[in-house]
């Protein structure tokens, strides 16, 4: 193996030292340093150097945050000291109880000093740092014992790798919220919706269940953040780097951090009230959850007088917004059947005002938790809605529950087409498997016409079902079978709209591989996975003729995801519809780049040693132009050795093979040729 020359070390401590920082910029400053590009390309240069020599590679590289395999379970592992959890106050005056509370058992305290926090509704995570370097993160578990998911917390651009601190002590823990932004929220279950896969309920679910994924593609994928709020030094006195709550989140933040700019320093219960009734309002502008403030002693002398019950700290209380939920009365429970036949009951309910909206649908998932709610028509429930999160029925209040009701089961037929249901032993959803269901149908077209699918302009969804239901489309190839007479059979379509439509239609066929294998609706085939699946599979008569276990073997894949695209592929219908959209004309494989026919197409070469000007990538992408391609050892069947300095072996054996031996600039000229 190659070592490292000393200006080789220094290239790749500064490339590190400068991607920590455009990173830190970017991720927990928000205020970017560096073009995206220029990052880009000074990222690959040092993922070049620590693949070309391993012994660069640090734990604390930006190269280090996600590339690892998919782990197979988490461990389980002590937190060294436990992650307590808070008291709730849900009003002003509980407050100011557990003020005096605190003031009777110190009575020092006469004169104390809160710290206000927003206290964000995610997922708390304890961080370990030795020597600086980030070794190891921890979830909440049940506050003694977490899970080791070190892979995924390296993911969150927001944690620093290694910490900024001088003199840093041996053992620091950092313990903060991870949590995902709203945008993240909305788009991970838009995704979700769309791939017919159970919806997260709310961002603190979401990332729970991203934390605990146990890919670190996805998690990377999915842009978690985290604020830190606490700091200990295992072994040592907290007060010994900071004496108070304040000091602590400033040298957090120091340290490199992201901390919660919305904190204050509030001398009184008074202004504490205060800043809690602002940010009940303004909480609504952040774009992230918080469900309520947390209010801590400042010093940490204090805190250390006051110590901890059994669960909480004395010297800290969460001060809780009301919930967004409220009492209504079940007016009906139906049954929605969605695109991937997934029954879902609905409870229809008296509208009610939740979070500033009027609410009169809830979810209630599937027939597990219908049973376990009980829900009956005529029921009062308890519905909650939070930001945009669908509304969900929490509970029904039993004492309120109106003689003779009936208890309400999901139905053995598909209320739509009254084919029998299935329900897979193991799964939670409920589905209706005819695929000519109407519902399944008009769901298919709706995806299939969706922008990131094939982007039928105009054909919106109300114009899909009357296509079904006119009896004009029974399957996604039926579009491509459209005339405009057949159209102007519907209402309000007139000649040009017709053609028009038809235009759009055509166009589709121009569409990628990609777009149409995420239209086909595959279970778990979202757009990203699509984009994946084509890459390693350029047409569909490979991917269709793959094994799971080659599926399951492209990264980021998964045995999920491959067992339901290998079943899609052998279900007959299926099978039809593929042959139907390849007479079409619809794209079902990669374009494929034509390289042009020269001179050395068909050659091979090696590279060995460093080239003065170019870089290995560089002389590779331009050989591969010609149609050469470029391997790794030289061999009887190598035509071309391009020779750098500090050459090695590879060149004692080219020379004994007889194998034009070039340099760089011979290199060039053979190229312009
Ligand atoms: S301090 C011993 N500060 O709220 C002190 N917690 O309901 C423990 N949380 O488990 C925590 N924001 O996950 C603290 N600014 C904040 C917080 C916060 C959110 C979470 C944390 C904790 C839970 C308690």
């Amino acid at each position: 193996m190659e070592s490292p020359n000393l200006e080789i070390k220094q290239r790749a401590s500064e490339l590190r030292s400068l991607l920590q920082k455009a990173s830190y910029a970017y991720y927990v400053l928000d205020n970017p340093i560096m073009e995206d590009a220029v990052y880009d390309s000074l990222y690959r240069e040092l993922q070049q150097l620590e693949t070309q020599y391993p012994e660069l590679a640090s734990l604390d590289s930006p190269t280090a945050r996600v590339g690892e395999k998919p782990a197979t379970g988490f461990k389980s592992v002590q937190h060294r000291i436990p992650l307590y959890s808070l008291e709730n106050a849900f009003n002003i005056e509980e407050l100011q109880n557990w003020e005096k509370r605190t003031q009777r058992q110190t009575p020092s305290i006469k004169v104390a000093e809160y710290v206000c926090e927003l206290k964000i509704d995610g997922s708390a995570l304890a961080l370990s740092y030795e020597n600086g370097i980030l070794v190891r993160g921890v979830t909440r578990g049940d506050g003694v014992t977490g899970e080791d998911i070190t892979q995924n917390v390296r993911t969150i651009r927001s944690i620093p790798l290694k910490l900024e601190l001088e003199n840093c002590p041996p053992l620091v823990e950092v313990r903060g919220e991870a949590f995902l932004p709203l945008d993240v929220f909305q788009q991970i279950n838009q995704e979700r919706l769309t791939v017919g896969e159970q919806l997260f309920a709310n961002p603190r679910n979401a990332a729970a269940g991203t934390l605990r994924q146990l890919n670190p593609k996805i998690v990377a994928k999915r842009k978690l953040d985290f604020f830190a709020y606490t700091l200990h030094i295992p072994g040592q006195d907290d007060t010994s780097i900071a004496r108070t709550q304040w000091e602590a989140l400033e040298l957090l933040q120091k340290m490199g951090f992201k901390v919660n700019p919305n904190r204050t320093l509030s001398p009184t219960s008074q202004e504490v009230a205060e800043y809690y009734q602002r940010w009940d309002t303004e909480r609504l502008n952040l774009p992230y959850m918080t469900d309520g403030v947390v209010v801590k002693l400042n010093s940490f002398s204090l805190q250390e007088q006051l110590g901890f019950t059994q669960k909480f700290p004395r010297w800290a209380i969460a001060l809780k917004y009301a919930a967004e939920e409220a009492p209504t009365r079940v007016e009906n429970i139906v049954i929605n059947v969605g695109r991937t036949g997934a029954l879902t009951p609905l409870a229809h309910m008296r509208p009610v005002q939740l979070a500033g909206t009027t609410v009169s649908r809830a979810t209630l998932h599937n027939a597990d938790r219908l049973k376990e709610l009980d829900i009956r028509i005529g029921d009062t429930v308890i519905v909650r809605k939070a930001g945009e999160i669908i509304p969900e029925v929490l509970r029904v209040l039993r004492e309120l529950r109106p003689p003779d009701t009936q208890a309400f089961e999901m139905p053995l037929n598909c209320p739509v087409c009254h084919q029998k249901v299935v329900r897979t032993l193991g799964e939670a959803v409920t589905r209706c498997v005819n695929a000519s269901c109407p519902a399944i149908l008009k769901g298919a077209i709706e995806h299939w016409v969706s922008r990131d699918a094939l982007d039928i302009n105009g054909m919106g969804e109300k114009l899909g079902y009357q296509l079904v239901e006119r009896g004009l489309v029974h399957s996604v190839a039926d579009l491509y079978e459209l005339t405009t007479q057949k159209l102007q059979t519907l209402e309000r379509m007139g000649n040009k709209l017709a053609e028009k439509l038809i235009d759009a239609i055509a166009l589709s066929k121009t569409k990628p591989w990609s777009r149409v294998l995420y239209g086909l609706g595959i279970r778990h085939v979202g757009s990203v996975n699509a984009q994946t699946l084509t890459q390693q599979f350029p047409s569909i008569e490979q991917l269709s003729q793959a094994e799971i276990h080659d599926i399951a073997a492209v990264y980021g894949i998964g045995a999920e995801i491959a067992g339901s695209v290998h079943q899609w592929f052998r279900i007959p219908a299926n099978q039809t519809l593929i042959s139907r959209l390849q007479n079409l004309g619809l794209q079902l494989e990669a374009e494929v780049k034509e390289t042009p026919i020269t001179p050395l197409t068909g050659k091979t070469f090696v590279i060995t040693g460093t080239l003065p000007t170019l870089k290995r990538e560089e002389v590779k992408e331009l050989i591969e132009k010609t149609g050469a391609k470029v391997t790794d050892s030289v061999s009887k069947k190598t035509d071309y050795l391009v020779v750098g300095a500090e050459a090695g072996s590879k060149l004692t054996k080219a020379q004994k093979l007889g194998i034009t031996c070039l340099e760089e600039s011979q290199l060039l000229e053979l190229l312009n040729q």
